[in-house]
């Protein structure tokens, strides 16, 4: 039987401390061209770069992160439903056009007893129609969306907060 923490509650204070956090960080398709695809839109970033940022910020806090990408809905449903027996603590994702078609993606979110935060480098509800709805917020903690780049570290900073016991 698994200790009753509630569904989405934030991992034990004790596992920060000992810097046992690990965050899984997963980006959707399309964002491996991050830095050359529209980048009046997404910026110049690469998405090596903002994983090594990510990995540097979650150091400084005593925790670690593992970044991943796919063009492949099926491989971020696997990797959302392996993490809480990969022992992550939280997931953050940024499901490019999944976010805007996916029930599956809502549906392993969902299943996830992991706390979840739905990041954007643009801001979605700024842009075309059809990406005004998101399929996954419902199953979502919450989003970040319109800081470029600075959406990723938000979005860590904002989790670390909350798994660490620092938020307001
Ligand atoms: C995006 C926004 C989505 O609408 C789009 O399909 C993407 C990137 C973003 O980070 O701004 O691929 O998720």
């Amino acid at each position: 039987m698994k200790a009753s923490r509630t569904n989405k509650s934030p991992a034990p204070k004790t596992a920060a401390r000992k810097g046992s956090i690990r965050i899984l960080i997963l980006s959707g398709p399309n964002l491996n061209r991050l830095g050359k695809r529209e980048p009046q839109i997404y910026g110049s970033t690469t998405l090596a770069q903002i994983h090594e940022r990510l990995a540097k910020s979650a150091e400084q806090r005593g925790a670690a992160v593992d970044c991943r990408q796919s063009n492949h809905e099926g491989d971020l449903i696997d990797w959302i439903g392996a993490a809480e027996d990969d022992g992550f603590a939280a997931i953050l994702i940024n499901p490019g056009a999944f976010t805007h078609t996916s029930y599956a993606l809502y549906d392993a979110v969902k299943g996830s007893s992991l706390p979840t935060v739905e990041l954007h480098l643009s801001n979605p509800d700024a842009r075309e129609e059809f990406r005004r709805e998101s399929k996954i917020a419902p199953a979502c903690l919450g989003r970040i969306a319109g800081f470029g780049a600075a959406s990723y570290g938000l979005a860590l900073g904002a989790m670390l907060d909350r798994l660490l016991g620092e938020s307001t």
